[in-house]
């Protein structure tokens, strides 16, 4: 099968570096005449997260080597952030430099993204910066991270603190990747295609809220591929207009001053997915809006009620935590620091229409942390 009707195509602008990201179900195994422009005749390295490589590699090796690459054997990355990490760079640089890397090579990351990230900065710095395709197979990465060229890895200091923008060729979406995702790793995803409807598209949040969303959840097909679509769509716009996150590319943030407040006071042992902290975060946001007076009071509790009906965490008592506003206003004060010293919320005037606003009295912050 090639290219079907169920499949879509979303363009990133973005100049001499536009890409494609091609959605549908099956797409690894029937990717091959999208992949041939770009790497037929070329020497194709795939990286991929060491989970995945047994579920979805056979399909990828296919197409890759239908499309008329020299597709080189995998290099395998071990699940999880830690590989987000110098040590893995290094010891990754180093085996595709031994292998013979050359600057027409083109990696390819298979996986979520912590192999995206990892991958898109390893292509960005070797050879001081070769391509890459993004194979994305979590709902995070498929609808988030694979898209917008931001790769990087962590530091003592902080999560992503070191990194490049750096665009892929294409995105090859698969979404019946999905079905070997654990539930838990869907709903995190998923909190950030809600995301999506909540700052911008308040169509596609009626629909998630009328069904859709539980259809994303329990795997429908047809379901996936359109949220995926419509979020990679939004993504696409936002970065088109702003690939260096100047301006409007901030508003990606939604809910996210708060989750990863969160984040941070959870302490990254598993308690708390990102996805999870960016539900609880989202609700916040609505939450410090409404009581600034931007939005109509009842929208917040229209999202907890959505979000909590999939299966999300809406506050941090449902994850256990119970942290004290204080500690996570530390928290935000210290990514203010890292942001040059602006603490900016992404607030909303409504469902889908989120603004960033700048000079937000803390003790309206701390009153909303105290009340959730
Ligand atoms: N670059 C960006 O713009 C951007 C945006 C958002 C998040 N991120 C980064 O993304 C990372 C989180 O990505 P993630 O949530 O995909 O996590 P992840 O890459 O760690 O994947 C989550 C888990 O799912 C497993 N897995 C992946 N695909 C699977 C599949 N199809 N079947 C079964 N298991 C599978 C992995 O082994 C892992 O254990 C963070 O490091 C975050 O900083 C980057
Ligand atoms: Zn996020």
């Amino acid at each position: 099968v090639t290219a079907g009707a169920a499949d879509a195509r979303v363009r990133v602008e973005l100049g001499p570096r536009s890409y494609d990201i091609a959605i549908g179900p099956g797409l690894l195994g029937r990717c091959a005449p999208l992949l041939a422009p770009l790497l037929a005749g070329r020497r194709v390295v795939p990286v991929a997260d060491a989970a995945v490589l047994p579920l979805h590699w056979p399909a990828l090796r296919a197409s890759l080597e239908a499309s008329g690459a020299a597709v080189a054997e995998p290099v395998a990355v071990p699940p999880g952030e830690s590989s987000k990490d110098f040590a893995t760079l290094a010891q990754l640089l180093e085996t595709l430099l031994s292998r013979g890397l050359d600057r027409r090579s083109v990696l390819v990351a298979l996986g979520g993204g912590v192999v995206g990230d990892l991958v898109g900065f390893a292509a960005a710095v070797a050879l001081r910066g070769i391509g890459f395709v993004q194979a994305p197979t979590t709902l995070l990465a498929q609808v988030d991270s694979s898209v917008g060229g931001k790769t990087g890895i962590n530091a003592a200091a902080g999560k992503n603190l070191v990194g490049a923008f750096h665009q892929p060729l294409a995105v090859v979406v698969d979404t019946s990747a999905l079905d070997t995702l654990p539930e838990r790793e869907v709903l995190a995803g998923y909190a950030e295609v809600a995301k999506y409807g909540l700052l911008g598209d308040e169509a596609l949040f009626a629909w998630l809220e009328g069904g859709g969303g539980a259809a994303v959840v329990a795997g429908d097909p047809a379901a996936r591929a359109r949220a995926v679509e419509a979020s990679c769509r939004m993504k696409a716009d936002v970065v088109a207009r702003d690939e260096t996150e100047a301006g409007d590319r901030a508003l990606l943030n939604f809910g996210h001053t708060f989750g990863h407040a969160l984040e941070a006071h959870a302490g990254f042992d598993g308690r708390l997915l990102h996805g999870e902290a960016v539900a609880i975060g989202m609700v916040q946001a609505f939450r410090l809006s409404e009581r600034l007076g931007h939005c109509a009071a009842g929208a917040a509790d229209r999202v907890a009620a959505h979000l909590a009906a999939v299966g999300l965490p809406v506050r941090p008592s449902d994850r256990g935590l119970s942290p004290t506003p204080d500690e996570l206003l530390a928290h935000m004060a210290k990514d203010k620091k890292a942001d040059g010293g602006r603490l900016a919320f992404v607030l909303a005037r409504g469902i889908g229409r989120a603004f960033v606003a700048r000079g937000v009295d803390p003790a309206d912050v701390r009153a909303v942390l105290a009340a959730s």
